[in-house]
């Protein structure tokens, strides 16, 4: 029996993630080292923290906390959100926050209550995936915009918001992530941001700014304020800003938040409502105790120094077993390195040698709505040890040095690398 004629026309569209397929085959081969997912290294959870604070809360049997909660999050949470915020120069108020299950389902409720199909969402070339397939799951028009070196590129905006208009489509938002980019890394300028406001307010085009990766940067490349959100200038209400706990705590307990425009939060609550009808409270409680215990605060510069350690071992291990065979920008913060391969070698078709030599990453093209990105590669440092990035690096190295037409140097290693 087949299902295909119960499908409705959405459901029948949605695809499974390419990263997701990545790490199906990453967790049925343990011998391969993934550069796939943008998973945080699990050493640098705060594991004795959490457990202290799940002791203490649930000994206190407080008749909440195994309890169904309100849609709009844990209140004493929302106001340490609405702190931390604050502390991005977002001034915010509770009614205008709501937390979510993850910044993932933030993108969807954002193309739930924006989104009819065939409007147009911009998005940049490249972008993350999740967004992607969030907006094409409610049967959006994806439009892309290129980058330049400092982010999105603000003439190519214009020309592919007139472009849309001309051909009559509704242009919704513009998606972006400015602080080190999935996939890129890159960090959009701080007066390119300031345009962006504008640009909204002129266009009446809003922003949906997806910011999960703005406290990890990295001190020898970037700075606090170069991270300064969008949101942080926006004082019409144009900027639907979206952040989350999972690279900073730990993404198993799906908790993220919402700051934007109130009448647009009461919207997402009501779609929020039909969805989950509420976060996780269990989880929502630690994360407040978490944070009032200053284990966020505390945290944020071993953070920075664990993922640019991770970045460096990846960068010198490429450029010692490829030269300049790949080039990329240094990563100044967050998960990514963006690789571009020498033509005419595309990424797809280096896919299928990487995994033969026991690694994988996550070809560029996933990242493309226009279906371009075939010489680019996504390299995810965030999860694997050093040892696995340089014994991950060499594998890779081989695949790309057989892609190319070079003989490689020698044999890599097939034994899994142990964590740790
Ligand atoms: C840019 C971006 N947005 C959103 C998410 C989803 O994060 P969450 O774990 O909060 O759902 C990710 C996760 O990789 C991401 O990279």
């Amino acid at each position: 029996m087949t299902y295909e004629a119960f499908l409705s026309r959405a459901a029948a569209g949605m695809r499974q993630s390419p990263i997701r397929q990545m790490g199906i085959l990453a967790a049925q081969r343990t011998d391969i080292i993934s550069f796939a997912p943008g998973y945080p290294g699990p050493d640098s959870f705060a594991w004795d923290a959490y457990r202290a604070i799940a002791d203490r809360v649930l000994a206190a049997r407080h008749r909440d906390v195994l309890q169904y909660g309100p849609t709009r999050g844990y209140a004493p949470l929302l106001e340490a959100l609405q702190a931390v915020s604050a502390a991005r120069s977002i001034d915010v108020g509770t009614d205008q926050m709501m937390v979510t299950t993850g910044s993932q389902q933030g993108l969807d409720l954002v193309a739930r209550t924006l989104l009819d199909p065939g409007d147009v969402a911009l998005v940049e070339l490249p972008s993350y995936t999740g967004a992607i397939w969030a907006f094409r799951n409610h049967q959006a028009t994806l439009v892309g915009v290129r980058q330049a070196a400092d982010g999105i590129d603000l003439v190519d905006l214009d020309r592919a918001l007139y472009q849309a208009r001309l051909e009559g489509r509704r242009v919704k938002f513009l998606y972006v992530v400015p602080n080190f980019q999935n996939p890129t890394g890159m960090l959009l300028g701080l007066g390119k941001r300031r345009a962006l406001v504008e640009w909204a307010a002129r266009e009446r085009v809003l922003i949906v700014e997806d910011d999960p990766y703005g406290a990890l940067f990295f001190d020898d490349a970037a700075h606090e304020r170069d991270t300064r959100p969008i949101k942080a200038d926006d004082d019409e209400g144009w900027v639907i800003y979206l952040s989350s706990l999972s690279k900073t705590l730990a993404p198993a307990f799906r908790t993220a938040w919402v700051a934007a425009p109130a009448p647009l939060v009461a919207r997402m609550e009501v779609a929020k409502q039909a969805m989950d009808l509420c976060t996780g409270n269990f989880d929502q409680r630690l994360l407040f105790e978490a944070i009032r215990d200053g284990v966020l605060e505390r945290s944020a510069p071993d953070l920075r120094e664990y993922y640019r350690a991770k970045r460096t071992v990846m960068e010198q291990a490429l450029r010692g077993e490829l030269g300049d065979t790949l080039t990329w920008s240094p990563p100044r913060g967050g998960f990514f390195l963006w690789a571009s391969l020498p033509p005419p070698v595309q990424s797809v078709d280096l896919l299928p040698v990487a995994i033969a030599q026991g690694v994988i990453f996550v070809a560029g093209h996933a990242f493309f709505v226009d279906g371009g990105g075939g010489a680019f590669l996504r390299l995810a440092f965030s999860l694997p040890t050093h040892d696995q990035i340089r014994e991950g690096v060499r594998r890779l190295a081989a695949a790309v040095k057989e892609a190319v037409g070079q003989p490689a140097s020698r044999q890599p290693s097939r034994e899994p690398v142990p964590e740790g």
